[in-house]
């Protein structure tokens, strides 16, 4: 079965009234935008900043609903369960961000901060704590330090941790390795693609980073404001590419050092 499937998702913004004038009066961050994510496989968003990517990670997570459109996960519409069951379903997909510490507390030991997604399931299991950070190439002692203790990667694989700790199926990584240097990012790529191999896992990957996309998606969609410009199976669009927004952002990929 299909893990995820987004049906012509549009989500629009109220504008502030002082930029009304001769306007809309609300701005389409994501419009009519649908893909698939079957199990363990890559699926790579990628767009310049503003083109509607985290609106549609937020969507997929059912932090917010879509204005149109369905998202099902394993065949149920998340926007359509009522609050217990979609707590039930929680544990079945996970997110990561740019910035690691949005899921660690400064003032905790990492292993407290990790085991919070079991512990909103009632579940206290030490070695699962354990189990997550030796997953991430962690060892489980480091539970016992604190987020500013570890470097920018570390921090990254510990949030990371967080995120598998309930087994998920589906992983939804929102620019998670564009703050890292490109030694430090090739090797987080490196980790999600070997967690998925070794958990099954279903991943949406964004990036504005094409680069970076290219190097780990099966399938790809290309955003430019709010609006899919392209959708298919990666190689295809990276060595056929049909529009000249994608073009350019393979050229902007390619010059990078
Ligand atoms: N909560 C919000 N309220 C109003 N506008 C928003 C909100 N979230 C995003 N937007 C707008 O929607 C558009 C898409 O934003 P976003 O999804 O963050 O893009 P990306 O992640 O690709 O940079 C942008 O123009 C942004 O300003
Ligand atoms: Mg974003």
């Amino acid at each position: 079965m299909t893990l995820l499937t987004a049906h012509n998702l549009t989500r629009r913004y109220p504008l502030p009234r002082t930029k009304l004038l001769g306007k809309a009066p609300f701005l389409t961050a994501v419009s009519n935008v649908s893909f698939e994510i079957n199990p363990g496989e890559t699926f790579g968003v990628v767009g310049e900043s503003g083109s509607g990517k985290s609106t549609l990670a937020r969507m997929a997570m059912a932090f917010e609903a879509p204005d149109d459109g369905t998202i099902l996960f394993e065949g149920q519409d998340i926007h359509a369960l009522n609050a217990p069951d979609l707590r039930r379903l929680r544990p079945d997909f996970q997110m990561i961000f740019q910035d690691p510490f949005s899921s660690l507390d400064p003032r905790r030991k990492v292993g407290w901060s990790i085991a919070e997604p079991l512990r909103a399931m009632g579940i206290t299991a030490p070695d699962r704590v354990a189990e997550s950070f030796e997953q991430v190439g962690l060892h489980a002692a480091d539970g016992d330090k604190y987020p500013h203790e570890f470097s920018g990667g570390q921090r990254q694989r510990i949030a990371i941790a967080r995120a598998i700790i309930t087994r998920p199926k589906l992983l939804i990584a929102d620019e998670a390795v564009s703050a890292l240097d490109v030694s430090v990012q090739a090797q987080i790529l490196n980790l999600l693609m070997d967690l998925q191999d070794s958990l099954g896992l279903g991943i949406l990957f964004i990036s504005h980073d094409l680069a970076v996309v290219a190097s780990i998606c099966d399938t790809l969609l290309v955003m430019q404001h709010g609006k899919p410009l392209e959708y298919g199976p990666a190689v295809d669009i990276l060595q056929n590419p049909s529009h000249t927004y994608t073009r350019s952002l393979l050229t902007a990929a390619g010059d990078k050092p």
